[in-house]
């Protein structure tokens, strides 16, 4: 555990622009910096980061909080994991309270799947450099194919051993568990026989990063050329690895891929890595497959501008065009460089200097659509079915870009170089538009699942219980907001008992007032944490609120307060009672009071609809005195809900 004067340090030097900066690629609006949400598929930029409130939030999918939030949503780790992983960065020192075993536990296998891809990785390094066999068969095979030693360095290459159980054994030495082993797809268990096998046995290593830099699998290839087995083996799907979801490359392109805001696209491995020997950093590779949704929106949380290599071999490019269409959907600026018949980028990188290579990817950086008509119209000749194929193919491209003009000079420039009437084209892309508008209408039904899932709770309210529980919580949530965000604040001055002097009232005084006097309880237990944790601090000398909340050491505590802090829609819906021209901070003697109002509210009628039903029942109306008790309480709710409606009244404002 770690203590809230830690977090709050943490907080303070953690900056949320390092800290989102490093994922996405933010641009400056005004005081803010805005972005491609990396939290869900977005086309244009809902992410906003606020520096001055070291806090982020998406307006598409709601996300929001500050650093440690940010971390923990993005590399799927614990609140203790991602305040660790930031006072690691930060070097601030943590004074950890022992953990229970339940807590040991409780860090996530994710993590230590994490810890043990990092020894493999060592292992694999330690290896390449130090063992025989490593140097005298791994180290010659990396640089006979032409990398520099500070380049193996760079990219953690390794090398595995021909044992059968050389890693597995070290591991389980060290205390590494087998179950982990096993996991990260590093060993296998044989059947029927005791122990572990190495999968990579012989074999060079190149270890996949995540966007962090974190090791999420392992490539291992062959040294020479044979038939019998698989040139590359890779590591297996597990809970880090999805392999749709990563791209070679990504971490030490990250940073070059913004400053160029660009990212070239490569087929392999070793394509990367001769790559960035050749000075070209911002390079990544799709592993071999095509790309996924999922690899493109990584590519896209960094830059728009995607630069495709595609060596010469004309069957593969045919193949991967389809792949493309999904760059374009996606509103990516895609260009092509089309190597010569025979080189792939490791062979062309290889065999000539940078400056050579770097002018070579400038002078053959075609447009993608362009290329795309030249390449097919090769191969149509002059055969009418296959021509027609040819059109239909690149209006389809067309059709995908989301942007309208561009589209426009698409089909303009496509009509001259195919020599059809751009007016026919434009007619096809309608037509396409069309129906993928027809299909999109039924998409968002699905798509939009937040909405139709809020659609649904609404519906819910008719079984009773459902739509209470909702009531209250919305209206605990607004109060807990206005604790988070101005328990420290005065509310109003009122007259003291002589008519005297004016005394500030603040708002968690007149909200434990109000609460005390009718001794009421909020019912969500977040939003009674939220109050209680204020009515025990809310009195201590220079009590910063938003701080406190932000930097509690209970996780959802936090988290909530950072969403808290960030939602705007939740308070604007009782602005909207309000004229606009204050800000919420000063009508909080009109906003306080009406929710406290609606709160009661909600607990009188909560009590009748209980007493309306006690009365419906048998028990209760064989018993005179229980049903007289009964009715009369209802009648003095009634009275309540009367007042409380007349105050209610006497708050609204006409304008
Ligand atoms: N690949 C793979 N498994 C295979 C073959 C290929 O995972 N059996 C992936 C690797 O990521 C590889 C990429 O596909 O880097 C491209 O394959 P290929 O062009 O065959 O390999 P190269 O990168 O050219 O590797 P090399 O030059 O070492 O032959
Ligand atoms: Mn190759």
């Amino acid at each position: 555990m770690i203590d809230q004067a830690t977090i709050a340090k943490i907080l303070d030097v953690a900056d949320i622009y390092d800290v989102v900066s490093e994922q996405v690629a933010l641009h400056k609006r005004g005081v803010n910096y805005i972005g491609l949400c990396p939290f869900h598929n977005e086309k244009t930029p809902s992410f906003v980061v606020s520096p001055a409130k070291g806090m982020f939030k998406c307006f598409g999918c709601g996300k929001g909080g500050n650093a440690v939030h940010f971390i923990m949503e993005y590399e799927h780790v614990s609140y203790y994991d991602a305040l660790r992983e930031l006072a690691r960065r930060y070097r601030i020192e943590i004074k950890e309270k022992e953990l229970t075993p339940e807590q040991m536990l409780a860090r996530n296998e994710r993590e230590s799947l994490f810890v043990v891809n990092e020894f493999a990785k060592d292992f694999f390094v330690r290896t390449l450099h130090e063992h025989p066999d490593g140097k005298a068969l791994g180290l010659p095979y990396f640089r006979k194919r032409g990398f520099r030693d500070d380049i193996i360095r760079k990219f953690q290459l390794g090398y595995s051993p021909d044992e059968w159980s050389a890693l597995a054994d070290e591991a389980l030495a060290k205390g590494y568990k087998k179950e982990f082993l096993v996991k990260t797809g590093l060993c296998i268990e044989r059947e029927g026989r005791d122990g572990l096998i190495d999968r990579f046995r012989g074999r060079v290593i190149f270890p996949v990063h995540n966007t962090s830099g974190k090791i999420v699998a392992f490539g291992g290839r062959i040294m020479n050329a044979d038939a019998k087995t698989a040139k590359y083996l890779n590591s297996p799907e597990s809970e880090i690895y999805h392999k749709s979801n990563e791209l070679y490359g990504i971490y030490l392109a990250k940073q070059a891929i913004v400053r160029q805001d660009k990212c070239f696209l490569v087929e392999g491995y070793t394509d990367v890595i001769q790559m960035h020997q050749a000075g070209v950093e911002n390079v990544v590779a799709s592993s071999g497959t095509s790309l996924t949704p999922g690899q493109i929106r990584l590519i896209h949380r960094f830059t728009g501008n995607i630069t495709v290599i595609y060596d010469g071999d004309f069957a593969g490019i045919k193949a991967s065009l389809r792949g493309i269409d999904m760059l374009l959907e996606e509103g990516m600026n895609i260009k092509v460089v089309l190597l010569p018949d025979g080189e792939d980028p490791d062979s062309f990188a290889g065999s000539r200097s940078s400056s050579e290579f770097q002018s070579f990817i400038k002078e053959n950086e075609t447009d993608f659509i362009h290329f795309k008509v030249k390449i097919l119209s090769r191969d149509a000749g002059e055969d009418p079915v296959k021509r027609a194929e040819l059109i239909a193919s690149i209006v389809k491209s067309i059709s995908v870009i989301p942007d309208a003009i561009l589209r426009s000079v698409y089909a303009n420039e496509c009509g001259k170089l195919l020599n059809v009437d751009e007016r026919l084209l434009n007619k096809e892309i309608a037509k396409l538009l069309a129906e993928k508008d027809k299909a999109g209408a039924h998409d968002d039904k699905n798509d939009g699942r937040a909405d139709a899932r809020d659609g649904q709770r609404e519906n819910d309210i008719t079984t009773e219980d459902a739509g209470k529980e909702d009531r209250f919580k919305d209206i605990e949530r607004l109060i807990a907001q206005i604790i988070v965000r101005y328990g420290n604040r005065v509310m109003c001055y009122v007259k003291d008992e002589n008519g005297g002097d004016n005394i500030p009232l603040g708002v968690m005084d007149f909200i434990r007032l109000e609460m005390e006097e009718d001794n009421l309880q909020f019912r969500t237990p977040l939003y009674k944490a939220i109050y209680d944790n204020a009515i025990a601090h809310y009195r201590d000398d220079d009590w910063d609120c938003r701080r406190f909340f932000m930097t509690h050491s209970d996780e959802a505590v936090s988290r909530e307060a950072a969403l808290l802090m960030t939602d705007r829609y939740v308070l604007s819906k009782y602005h909207a009672r309000f004229q606009k021209v204050f800000s919420e901070e000063e009508r909080l003697y009109e906003i306080v009071p009406q929710l406290v109002t609606d709160f009661k509210n909600c607990v009188v009628e909560d009590e009748l609809k209980n007493i309306e039903s006690a009365l419906k029942r048998e028990d209760v109306c064989a018993d005179p005195e229980k049903c007289l008790n009964l009715m009369n309480r209802f009648k003095e709710l009634k009275e309540v809900q009367k007042i409380l409606a007349k105050k209610l009244g006497d708050r609204v404002i006409t304008v």
